[in-house]
């Protein structure tokens, strides 16, 4: 593996041997920073029942980065872990595309690697799948080729480097034209002081490396992404009395994030400078009915919007551009929404958090010993009372099998199965 000359070797080392030798399990981690996600899409939920449980058991990631409508892209998954992204893009890219992965910590690679063709089997093809050894710092030196991929994705991954910018040049670098780094990961909505950012509990929980939202959004426009969007957004509850005082007032938000590499070749743009008019015409599978760009704009299928200047450029020049048709409204006075600032979505998303605390639902981790469950919201919000989790349908995620909960009629799709009940009930 390449190395890293600089004065960081005790931070990667430090990562290593946490995700190396610490944990064994996603059971192992002490705060929910890696564990933030909510429940994916249920095309994603149905891929994931199959893949190998030696690859779900060390799942650290805190989102879903996994876009859809993929089949045929080249995919590189930064920090790649014991794999499970890797795996559900596998199967989402089909044959003819491709899945590399990344990653410093060889048992996690080792996991990654030794379930491939079990998976095949599965599968009922030979996925194009590799894992490379090496740094998300220096993914070309690594074996990865400038241009060469169509999507990247990370998970929980980028807060854990010491240095950001390399990560994002090299991603954009890697990226094709009209490519995508769509990812989750850990943010403060501050800067971190230095008691926090060396802590190596809270650092190989991720929160110890949370990027600043407003520096990294600054930091991505500057290396040429275009405005970064955010697609979903939840804050980390952080329940270690210790670990809470050493962070102070800062708050933390696990954040999907869609960077475009504009390709400025693409789509005849004309006098795009004003509003435009987008209208979405189906063919991503799982989003048939409508498409999620990002927390602001919804596509219903066949029904036209209007969307600002910016967001009509970002969608013309990138790889979801094929699904769409753009025209220009200029001169027309219609008006658009405008995408939320980063800031404002954290505000609400912490104000939401509160909110669901004190109407009864239980906080990650605490739900099964507390018996709590908010009515209607336990199944999006994985809490789950225990006894009452088979009649309520509610299932708490990466519980489920072991727990015995599963919502009634939803199992299939949603991943969840009870124990011995698989064969009848048709679940899993
Ligand atoms: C929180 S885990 C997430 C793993 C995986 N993405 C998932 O969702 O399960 C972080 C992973 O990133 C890897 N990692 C952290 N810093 C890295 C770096 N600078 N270069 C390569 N891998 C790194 C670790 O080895 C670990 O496997």
């Amino acid at each position: 593996m390449a190395s890293l000359d600089n004065a960081n070797s005790q931070v990667y080392d430090s990562v290593k041997t946490y995700y190396g030798k610490v944990l064994e399990s996603s059971k192992d981690l002490k705060t929910s920073a890696c564990t933030a996600a909510s429940r994916p899409p249920a095309k994603i939920m149905s891929i994931i029942s199959k893949i190998p449980e030696p690859v779900t058991s060390k799942f650290y990631g805190c989102g879903n980065p996994i876009p859809l409508g993929i089949q045929g892209k080249d995919v590189l998954d930064l920090g790649s872990g014991s794999g499970r992204d890797c795996y559900i893009a596998a199967a989402l890219v089909g044959a003819s595309g491709s899945v590399t992965g990344i990653d410093m910590t060889d048992e996690q690679l080792e996991t990654a690697r030794n379930n491939i063709s079990d998976y095949a089997q599965v599968l009922g093809f030979q996925p194009k799948m590799q894992f490379l050894t090496g740094y998300i710092e220096m993914i070309r030196q690594a074996g990865v080729k400038d241009e060469s991929m169509d999507i990247c994705i990370s998970n929980c991954v980028v807060n854990l480097s010491p240095n950001k910018r390399l990560v994002l040049e090299g991603v954009f670098r890697a990226l094709r034209a009209g490519g995508e780094f769509y990812f989750s990961d850990v943010y403060a909505d501050s800067q971190l002081d230095d008691k926090v950012r060396t802590h190596e509990v809270l650092l190989g929980e991720c929160i110890g490396g949370a990027l600043f939202t407003e520096e990294f959004e600054t930091m991505a426009r500057e290396i040429g992404f275009a405005m970064p969007r955010v697609l979903s957004i939840a804050h980390i509850e952080i329940h270690d009395q210790e670990l809470l005082q050493l962070v102070g007032e800062t708050k933390f938000f696990s954040i999907t994030y869609r960077l475009f590499k504009p390709n400025p070749t693409n789509g005849s743009l004309g006098s795009l400078d004003e509003v435009a008019l987008v209208t979405y015409h189906g063919g991503v599978e799982g989003e048939e009915s409508s498409y999620v760009l990002d927390i602001d704009h919804v596509f219903e299928k066949d029904v036209s919007a209007v969307v600002s200047a910016d967001t009509a450029r970002l969608m013309a020049q990138s790889w979801i551009a094929p699904f769409f048709t753009v025209e220009s409204l200029s001169g027309s006075g219609a008006k658009a929404k405008q995408a939320t600032p980063t800031t404002a979505l954290m505000q609400q998303a912490y104000v939401d958090s509160r909110k669901s605390e004190s109407s009864g639902c239980c906080a990650p981790k605490k739900s099964e010993s507390s018996g709590c469950c908010p009515p209607k919201k336990s199944e999006s919000s994985g809490c789950c009372p225990p006894k009452k989790s088979e009649s309520s349908g509610c299932c708490p995620p990466k519980k489920s099998e072991s727990s015995g909960c599963c919502p009634p009629k939803k199992s299939e799709s949603s991943g969840c199965c009870p124990p011995k009940k698989s064969g009848p009930s048709g679940c899993c």
